[in-house]
């Protein structure tokens, strides 16, 4: 080998689109993601981004383009087969199980189903879970002080951190992120963009990161998508994003002023 081969994008997406009924949520996107990034997507409320996720994780069928994971086509492709493959999500509005403990949270949705761990579990039903990834994900989101608290005994920052630690505890490849940050105050929003930033080059997993807090997205990303309406509007690197007329227009304001933050219908 040359070394000079392009490398293949981790995440490859076609001309995306998806439609509830006449309502067109995202319009023929194009977009990739290089294993190692830290991408981020934002744009106003209802720009699509949401229902972007969905259909790159297998929770909504799209209804145009496609979808390639590490050069295979996923686009038709079920939800938990693509979790298999190492594709994670969070959810925008934090789903945890109330009767759980953080720990017990994390550790069910470490367990990946799969023919070989439920013949395990049918031949030897008392086997230790196995706890490695549960481990690295509550040292990542350093939940390490709340592990045997209930989601009800916690603050709205951890349970957000929680939601965060249940897809990383899948040890996935790539992790898509529906604005983890909303509702967390300025501190809690720097934290979390720190341990977002460190995960591709310390632990090996590639973000996807959605959140229409502007500020925490350039400062996390190595590169971003704006979309607007369904529309890409813009792609590049944060200090391309930060000049771009048309992300000015749509995002900004007319006069540069940010009008939507974390606050703004983070539904969670
Ligand atoms: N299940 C659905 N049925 C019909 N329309 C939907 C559905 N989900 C989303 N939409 C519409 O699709 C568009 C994009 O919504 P989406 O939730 O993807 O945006 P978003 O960028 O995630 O917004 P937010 O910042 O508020 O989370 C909106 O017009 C929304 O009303
Ligand atoms: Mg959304």
């Amino acid at each position: 080998m040359t070394g000079l081969t392009p490398k293949m994008p981790l995440l490859d997406v076609r001309s995306l689109r998806v439609a509830y009924g006449g309502v067109v949520a995202v319009a023929d996107v194009d977009v990739s993601v290089a294993e190692g990034e830290v991408f981020g997507l934002i744009g106003p409320n209802g720009a699509g981004k949401t229902s972007m996720i969905d259909a790159l994780t297998g929770y909504q069928a799209p209804s145009g383009g496609s979808v390639n994971f590490d050069g295979r086509d996923i686009t038709n492709m079920r939800a938990h087969r693509r979790a298999r493959l190492g594709l994670a999500r969070t959810f925008q509005s934090v789903e945890l199980f109330d009767d759980l403990t953080v720990d017990e949270n994390l550790l069910v949705a470490s367990e990946r189903a799969g023919v070989m761990l439920a013949l395990r579990d049918l031949f030897l039903p008392a086997r230790a879970p196995d706890r490695t990834n549960v481990d690295w994900a509550i040292d990542v989101c350093d939940l390490g002080g709340v592990v045997d608290r209930y989601p009800s005994e916690i603050s709205h920052g951890q349970r957000k951190l929680v939601g965060v630690g249940r897809a990383l505890a899948q040890k996935p490849r790539l992790v898509l992120m529906d604005e983890p940050a909303a509702g967390l105050d300025t501190d809690e929003s720097l934290a979390l963009g720190q341990r977002l930033r460190s995960l591709p080059d310390e632990h090996g997993v590639t973000v996807f990161l959605v959140d229409h807090d502007m500020s925490l997205v350039l400062a996390v990303c190595d590169r971003l998508m704006v979309l607007d309406f369904g529309h890409a509007i813009a792609q590049g690197s944060p200090a391309e994003i930060r000049e771009d007329p048309r992300v000015l227009e749509a995002y900004l304001g007319s006069h540069g002023t940010p009008v939507a933050t974390t606050a703004a219908g983070s539904g969670s």
